[in-house]
């Protein structure tokens, strides 16, 4: 199996493990990767903006399977340019990847088909969206529709503040992506996010976990893109997952198909469970950034035969297994972050690291020069391990983070800890 992958994170590199684990013999590509998936597979220096030229590639390297990792080439339309090129490739189209690309839509489609979801109005004027602010009062969310690269959503404390974000937001502070707002009730409650393959008709429950957003620990500090994950959650159950299927992830994929752009890929749920049961927060087309990285090292089916049964298969006779131990994975982000990362660090002691039992040392924003390896991002490495319970995992998880030699770079020393 020929295979590709897009995309140069942490999660491409968690997906770079399982793809290589699974189908056997593999060539792997991946476009355009970071130092840490150059040591399992081939990093490919191309633009992923410029598909015509990943098209060439495919066709050169007769790929039978392009995975995409982040959600900018899928909204892009990249999948669609794929397959008409006759080409496999594994995610939604440009008309399915909605799902992330509007907040609205995903919020109409919810009240259309009795989804449970926050109470919601959208809007594009500045008016409109103060008056609904103050009648609503704190505290209260605003999210601009459109792509803000994980920073379109502000969860106010005050009306004060909701009022500043909806201003900035609807004069342009995200560009087009927030020319248009929702403004939802502040739900309580635990975060899951749960993670479905889907070829267009039906699912297949593919993991669960739980991130860690807030920068600090406790949940502390400003929203990040995640700091830290672990799988299972506590919280987590066969009614919950019952809940799941039949209120928002079923009526969802029926919806999509119905409306005639059938959902095919990874649906990424981020489910608040409130105490009148699970509530979508949003939905991600895509695998989780870093919830991937504990669910691949876990993964024992073939990622690569699933992927394609997704993109043209069916899904009801499979299965995906994952091994019954707990994994944790602990982001080290450089010194700024999620402000202006600290860039060009050393990170010394990986190698260390890595080779401690049931551990694994994902690469997101690293660069390689002069033998060195060096910190170029916000969220810079994910430490994860698996261990026979979480407070095992975490253990090892840990031990591991600590063997990294690198200053500028912190971590939140309580993931898990709302299972633990
Ligand atoms: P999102 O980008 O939509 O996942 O939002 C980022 C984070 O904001 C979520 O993971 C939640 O922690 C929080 N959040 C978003 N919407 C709500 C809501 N309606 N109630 C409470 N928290 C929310
Ligand atoms: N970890 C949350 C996300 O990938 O959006």
């Amino acid at each position: 199996m020929r295979i590709v992958i897009i995309g140069s994170g942490g999660r491409e590199h968690a997906l770079a493990l399982a793809l290589k684990r699974t189908s056997n013999p593999t060539k792997l590509f991946v476009i355009p990767g970071n130092p840490g998936i150059a040591q399992i597979a081939e990093c490919v220096s191309l633009k992923v903006e410029n598909h015509a030229a990943v098209i060439a590639f495919c066709k050169h390297e007769k790929i039978d399977l392009v995975v995409i990792g982040p959600e900018a080439p899928l909204v892009a339309g990249l999948v669609d340019d794929l397959t008409a090129a006759g080409i496999a490739a594994f995610g939604p189209t440009k008309a399915a990847s909605i799902l992330e690309g509007s907040k609205g839509f995903v919020k109409d489609l919810c009240k259309e088909h009795n989804i449970p979801t926050a109470a919601y109005g959208r809007f594009t004027n500045y008016k409109e969206a103060e008056a609904f602010i103050r009648k609503n009062r704190a505290p209260i969310v605003i999210k601009a529709d459109g792509l803000a690269a994980g920073k379109g959503v502000v969860v106010a404390e005050t009306v004060a503040e909701a009022i500043d974000a909806a201003h900035e937001m609807l004069h342009g502070k995200y560009g087009d992506a927030s020319r248009s707002i929702v403004i939802e009730e502040f739900m309580e409650g635990e975060e899951l996010s749960f993670f479905v393959l889907c070829n267009g008709v039906s699912g297949l429950i593919f993991g669960v976990a739980q991130d860690h957003k807030r920068v600090g620990d406790g949940d502390t500090g400003p929203n990040t893109g995640g700091m830290g994950t672990y799988t299972p959650p506590k919280i987590y159950n066969p009614a919950l997952q019952t809940r799941i299927l039949r209120e928002i992830i079923g009526p969802t994929l029926k919806a999509m198909h119905d409306k005639g752009m059938p959902y095919k890929g990874v649906l990424f749920a981020g489910l608040m469970v409130t105490k009148d049961g699970p509530k979508l927060i949003e939905y991600n087309v895509r695998f989780g950034d870093p919830e991937t990285q504990s669910l691949m090292p876990l993964l024992q089916s073939d990622l690569a035969m699933l992927m394609l049964n997704c993109v043209g298969g069916k899904l009801e006779d499979k299965k995906v297994e994952l091994d019954k131990r707990a994994a944790m994975t602990i982001v080290m982000a450089a010194k700024g972050y999620p402000g202006e990362p600290l860039k060009g660090t050393e990170i010394r002691g990986l190698d260390k690291a890595a080779a401690l039992p049931d551990t694994f040392i994902f690469h997101a924003g690293t660069k390689a020069e002069n033998g060195k390896i060096l910190a170029n991002g916000g969220r810079v490495l994910n430490v994860t391990a698996i261990g026979d319970t979480l407070a095992e995992a975490k253990e090892k998880a840990y031990k591991a983070a600590a063997l990294i030699d690198w200053p500028e770079g912190f971590y939140r020393k309580d993931i898990g800890f709302r299972s633990l």
